[in-house]
């Protein structure tokens, strides 16, 4: 394999890692920012004023009305002990308009049971797309993509410390230089791809932590340290107590740098001068943290290591940022080795390009390709013929009856199964009861069996050596005994022999009784368990019966328990059958959702084309860059017009869609494109190019090899 020798990377990685392989192979200087062109600086700031004019929130009244919507539902469904509160950008003023919708769940009284599970099937039923469960993080989180606005949301459970730091970003950016900077910081890192926590790199909240940190460490500070010297003001979360104090009031700066000159001071710092070995981002202190006296010193391998197979332990701080109200929360704790490459290579890149004199576009070119927001609900039907799309309309109609009564007959199944389910467990737990009383009667039978055969083989081995019954042995042992014992007749006196031997029959006959009376006792035992035994046989047989009358009676009222192997395997079977119905249910949930969805809008293209007297009322594939400022909508006086069949405007459509539909058009779905659910999806594909920073440290040089 092509390896480079003093790096180790591949020459895949190199190519990957083009600027910081040349870094770290030492075959570039490090550039310097120091002495930039001061006309090179005036045209990058009225470049990013340019840019700041399209960024920003323009998913804001979406972003509202289905926060309304959401906290609506979840109300409903919790009982009102639900509470929805937004955080994140949308509510900090650091939405670029593609970040997502972060809102949090938090509950009055106590926290229902299996509560993601009941939020994703809430929002199953809404049509939600691409709904994932995060129950194992630190946070549940609940996200999914909001196809109608194509919103991302995130709904996380009693999060209530980002709602308060949430609070405190906003009053970071109150200042309009500080807002666009952070703006323009999330807007580089958002096109460079490196901004995606959940594939190794940091999240918008991190890159929102270090731009403050950078504001506040210039000279003089742009930013203030909002967390000094406030009085206390603990609030307890999970058990945890946390400082929220914090101040909010404006603050005025003496620092007259401009947003292009600030933002290269921002590379300079954090591309070369940063050591993230002994410094930790903390806004909260207002400058970097010591990683020793924080005990947050990077441990385990470098990304380098990791990346060229050197190493698979565990890194930690590798590039620590604190939480400002959580100081045990370090940011690039999901910062994985790639991710950290790229991260740094991108502020290699960044540091580069600013040094060629390069635009700040070309710095954030996307390294994906970026769908444009479609101007309208209706850009991929402003170009089809409308007879065409009535036919399809037709179509898909047919197909949501279709869809309808496939979910009915899904519905009734699993209902059915779930009866059955039910009864199954109850009968299971009627019978349990005799069930018991069977094992323990069984449980005695066993060891009662056990000593009758054991008796009847005692008895049996004697009776087989001593066919002579006791009685017999005795007369026998009597009569020997007086012929032993009569007196001697001198005259007659018998020879010796025939003494010995009636003596050792006299003994034989004394062995013999003994023998047989341990027979006798052992029959006597044997008869009297026999007798217990067949006791115990009858009450068994008893509960057989028991049983079977249970199940009659239970089958006799429930029919459909007949031919129902009555057993706990069975309940399970049943409930797995029950759990694939419902996945199914689901799963033709969303797609008449999709389908009415796109009915909606279609009806409605086909409206405004009649209304317009013309088939195709424009063709204008090219996006606005610019749209003109939409007039105010009566809601309620458009909804009256579409509901008589009168015209309206695009953008009336545009405000009665997103205000829950449209009356008279037959389905209240929100309209949306599923294209723009596909477009979410190619979106969220992951990014080829990938991201981190600790390599631009000597340490990395170090540990190169020769
Ligand atoms: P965009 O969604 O990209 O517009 O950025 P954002 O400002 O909403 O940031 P992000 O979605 O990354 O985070 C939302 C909020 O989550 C932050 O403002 C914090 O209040 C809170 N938060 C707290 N800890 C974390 C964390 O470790 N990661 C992330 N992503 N967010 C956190
Ligand atoms: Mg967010």
């Amino acid at each position: 394999m092509n390896v480079c020798r003093t790096t180790g990377l591949t020459v895949e990685q190199q190519e990957r890692w083009p600027f910081l392989y040349s870094h770290l192979s030492s075959e570039i200087e490090i550039p310097s920012l120091n002495d930039m062109d001061e006309q090179f600086i005036i045209e990058m700031d009225k470049e990013i004023s340019r840019i700041l004019k399209h960024v920003g929130d323009g998913k804001a009244k979406s972003r509202e009305s289905l926060t309304r919507h959401l906290k609506g539902l979840l109300q409903r469904r919790f009982q009102r002990n639900a509470k929805v509160e937004a955080f994140g950008s949308s509510v900090t003023g650091l939405s670029l308009g593609t970040g997502d919708l972060d809102l949090c769940l938090s509950f009055k009284k106590e926290q229902p049971k299996k509560v993601l599970r009941k939020v994703a099937g809430l929002l199953r039923e809404e049509g939600m797309m691409d709904i994932q469960q995060i129950p194992r993080a630190k946070i549940p989180i609940v996200k999914f993509n909001d196809s109608r606005s194509g919103l991302d949301v995130d709904i996380s459970i009693e999060n209530r410390l980002a709602i308060h730091n949430s609070k405190m970003l906003k009053g970071y950016a109150q200042d309009k230089r500080v807002r666009e900077f952070i703006l323009m910081i999330k807007y580089w890192a958002s096109r460079r791809g490196i901004n995606t926590a959940y594939e190794g790199t940091l999240s918008s909240y991190a890159w929102t932590l270090m731009s403050i940190q950078h504001l506040q460490m210039t000279n003089p500070p742009v930013a203030p340290n909002r967390q000094s010297g406030n009085k206390p003001n603990l609030v307890e979360i999970n058990g945890e107590s946390y400082d929220i104090s914090n101040d909010s009031s404006p603050f005025e700066s003496e620092n007259k740098q401009s947003l292009a000159s600030l933002l290269i001071t921002f590379f300079d710092r954090f591309a070369t001068r940063w050591d993230w070995n002994e410094m930790v981002v903390s806004i909260r202190n207002g400058g970097p943290l010591n990683a020793e006296k924080k005990r947050w010193t990077h441990t385990g391998p470098l990304p380098l290591e990791v990346v060229t197979g050197q190493s698979k332990n565990r890194m930690e701080h590798v590039m620590p940022i604190e939480d400002p109200f959580d100081h045990e929360h370090d940011l690039s704790r999901i910062v994985k080795a790639e991710g950290a490459m790229t991260i740094q290579e991108e502020f290699m890149r960044a540091l580069h390009l600013l040094s060629e004199g390069k635009s700040w576009k070309e710095i954030c070119t996307p390294v994906m390709e970026i769908d444009e927001e479609p101007e309208d609900f209706f850009h991929d039907l402003r170009t089809q013929n409308i007879d065409l799309l009535r036919q399809s309309l037709d179509e898909m109609k047919t197909e949501v009856t279709q869809v309808e009564e496939h979910i009915q007959s899904l519905v009734t199944e699993r209902q059915n199964s779930k009866e059955l389910l039910d009864l199954l467990r109850g009968t299971l737990q009627e019978t349990r009861n005799v069930k018991s009383n069977r094992q323990s009667i069984l449980a005695e039978l066993r060891p009662l069996s056990m000593k009758v055969q054991e008796l009847r083989q005692t008895r049996d081995g004697i009776n087989d050596r001593i066919a002579i019954p006791t009685k017999r042995i005795r007369q026998e042992m009597v009569r020997m005994f007086d012929s032993l014992t009569a007196e001697v007749d001198v005259f007659n006196t018998q020879n010796l022999g025939k003494e010995k031997g009636d003596f050792s029959y006299f003994f034989e006959l004394q062995a013999m009784y003994k023998a047989s009376i341990e027979s006798n006792e052992a029959h006597q035992e044997f008869i009297r368990l026999r007798r217990e035994q067949n006791k115990e046989y009858k009450a068994l047989k008893k509960t057989n019966s028991k049983e079977e009358d249970v199940l009659n009676r239970l089958i006799e009222k429930n029919p459909e328990l007949k031919g129902i192997n009555l057993h706990p395997k069975t309940v399970k079977e049943f409930q797995q059958n029950a759990n694939k119905l419902q996945k199914s249910i689901n799963i033709q949930y969303s797609k008449k959702h999709e389908l009415r969805r796109e009915i909606g809008r279609i009806e409605a293209w086909i409206r405004i084309a009649a209304s317009k007297g013309k088939q195709r009322p424009k063709r204008d594939s090219k996006p606005r860059t610019a749209r003109r400022q939409a007039p105010a909508v009566n809601i309620n006086e458009v909804r009256e017009r579409a509901s008589t069949g009168g015209s309206f405007s695009l953008n009336e459509l545009d405000a009665l869609l997103s205000k829950g539909g449209i009356s008279g058009i037959e389905s209240k779905e929100k309209a949306s494109t599923s294209n723009q659910s596909d477009r979410r999806k190619a979106g969220r594909k992951k990014s080829t190019y990938r991201v981190d920073p600790r390599q631009g440290r000597k340490r990395g040089k170090k540990q190169s090899r020769k």
